[in-house]
């Protein structure tokens, strides 16, 4: 399979960066295509714990080359604080072996400054943003005045960002937001452009050459499905296509790519999100407290990103089947099993109700979930610490059936559960 994308099935840190760097042992290329740092993917091997906001997980793979793509927005400063910790823990980020396209957009501090200002202004009816210019980043691109990793090649380029500050300062004088002084920030993104010119390619060009040589591409979303600025829970959603067909906009890729690609969709053994919005499977009180974790250990429901408790609920098997069909997904791989050993029962929503009928989809997508109710079937939990199976056939045979009952829901097959963060803890369904 030349293509494998790996795709968030819920609303962002289902576990996608450990799947990826799972795959990665055996892939050429690790690309990101959408959202810029509001991602945070962790991948743990041994006593390392990396946390990657832009750079795709297979990095950490010394054979794979990694990209990222045209459909990203990146921040020089964080991509350049990924790198110097990768770099101290031995793992280039040459540009032999980090790739950046030319048309990826910039964040600026003034992209930040207005993602905060916008967020103030919105009061109690806040989208719950990581505060990281994603929205206002791609608004300029929409605008078609946003400034492009090209542009750092341009000899005028600090002059452009002196006019992309000044621009934004006249939107914050609007929400009265503190304006922002030109002049170092055009200094900081001269010298980050004389880092970053290396880097820079036709990154589709890279990927085509790459694939016609037979190359495996491993391609990583950011966020989840129901995060995707056209089929999540908007206006609750972020600001790119967080989609598997996104990821060949994403990144330069014609529908040719598509033929060769395997979609696989990570989804947690339940459900969680972090920011506002609908969330219908969501618990409060003991069962929360006990999905969520005390922060204790580093798989907790906390944000990679922002450190916020994230909201935690049942699977939802009704968004699942969703997200299946909006992705074209071909397997699915369930994360966190471990962590719902020991519970006594667990529940699985298998369908929503609506004044007296039952729905299996959506009629007018996620967007206003609060007319349904959901179906839950219930099934007996079980006690044993999974964390140290690796054959199927070693799970609890009640994991089993929760596991073979959400993969009869969605409609296709489970290849993969995850039962611990470790790089090994993953089990193959062969
Ligand atoms: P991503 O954004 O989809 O890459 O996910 P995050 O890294 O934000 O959040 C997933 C968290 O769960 C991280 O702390 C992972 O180390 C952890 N994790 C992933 N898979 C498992 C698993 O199977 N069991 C446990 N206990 N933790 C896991
Ligand atoms: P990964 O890749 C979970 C959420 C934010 C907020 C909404 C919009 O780690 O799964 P934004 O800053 O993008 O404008 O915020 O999207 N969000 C995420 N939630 N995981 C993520 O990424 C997220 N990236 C953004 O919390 O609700
Ligand atoms: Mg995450």
């Amino acid at each position: 399979m030349p293509l494998q994308i790996i795709v968030g099935a819920q609303w962002g840190d289902e576990g996608k960066g450990r799947i990826v760097d799972w795959f990665a042992s055996r892939a050429d290329l690790s690309a990101r295509y959408n959202g810029g740092d509001n991602a945070g993917h962790t991948v743990t091997v041994g006593p390392r714990i990396f946390k990657l906001h832009l750079l795709p997980s297979g990095i950490i793979h010394p054979q794979v080359t990694a990209v990222l793509g045209n459909g990203m927005v990146i921040n020089p400063r964080t991509l350049f604080e990924e790198m110097d910790i990768l770099n101290g823990s031995g793992i280039s980020t040459s540009p032999d072996r980090l790739r950046i396209s030319y048309a990826a957009h910039l964040i600026t501090p003034s992209h930040q400054a207005l993602d905060k200002a916008l967020e103030g202004a919105r009061g109690k009816d806040n989208i719950g943003t990581t505060g990281r210019g994603i929205g206002p980043a791609y608004t300029d691109k929409a605008t078609r005045r946003g400034l492009r990793v090209a542009d750092m090649l341009a000899p005028d380029f600090p002059e452009r960002v002196g006019d992309h500050v000044a621009e934004t300062n006249r939107t914050l004088r609007m929400y009265t937001a503190p304006e922002l002084d030109p002049a170092p920030v055009c200094a900081q993104y001269r010298e980050f452009a004389d880092r970053l010119k290396p880097y820079i390619a036709d990154t589709s060009l890279e990927l085509h050459a790459a694939m016609q040589a037979g190359k495996i591409i491993l391609v990583e979303a950011a966020q989840g499905t129901l995060l995707d600025l056209d089929f999540g829970t908007y206006p609750f959603v972020t600001s790119s296509s967080t989609t598997a067909p996104a990821a060949l906009t994403g990144l330069g890729l014609g529908l040719d790519a598509a033929r060769t690609a395997s979609v696989v969709g990570v989804v947690k053994a339940f459900q969680t999100r972090v920011g506002s919005g609908p969330f219908p499977t969501e618990l409060t009180g003991d069962l929360a407290m006990r999905l969520r974790g005390s922060g204790a250990n580093p798989w907790d429901e906390y944000g990679t990103t922002t450190g916020r408790p994230r909201r935690v609920g049942w699977l939802d098997g009704v968004l699942l089947r969703y997200a299946v069909r909006i992705n074209g997904l071909s397997e699915l791989t369930v994360t966190k099993l471990d962590v719902l050993s020991g519970m006594e029962n667990i529940k699985l929503c298998t369908a929503y109700r609506q004044a007296g009928k039952t729905l299996d989809d959506l009629p007018f997508g996620p967007s206003d979930l609060s007319p349904y109710e959901p179906v839950y079937e219930q099934f007996p939990g079980w006690k044993e610490d999974v964390g140290g199976v690796r054959n199927w056939n070693e799970l609890p045979s009640a994991a089993r059936d929760y596991l073979d009952r959400i993969a009869s829901l969605a409609g296709v097959p489970i290849r993969l559960a995850s039962v611990g963060p470790e790089r090994d803890q993953v089990v193959e369904k062969v």
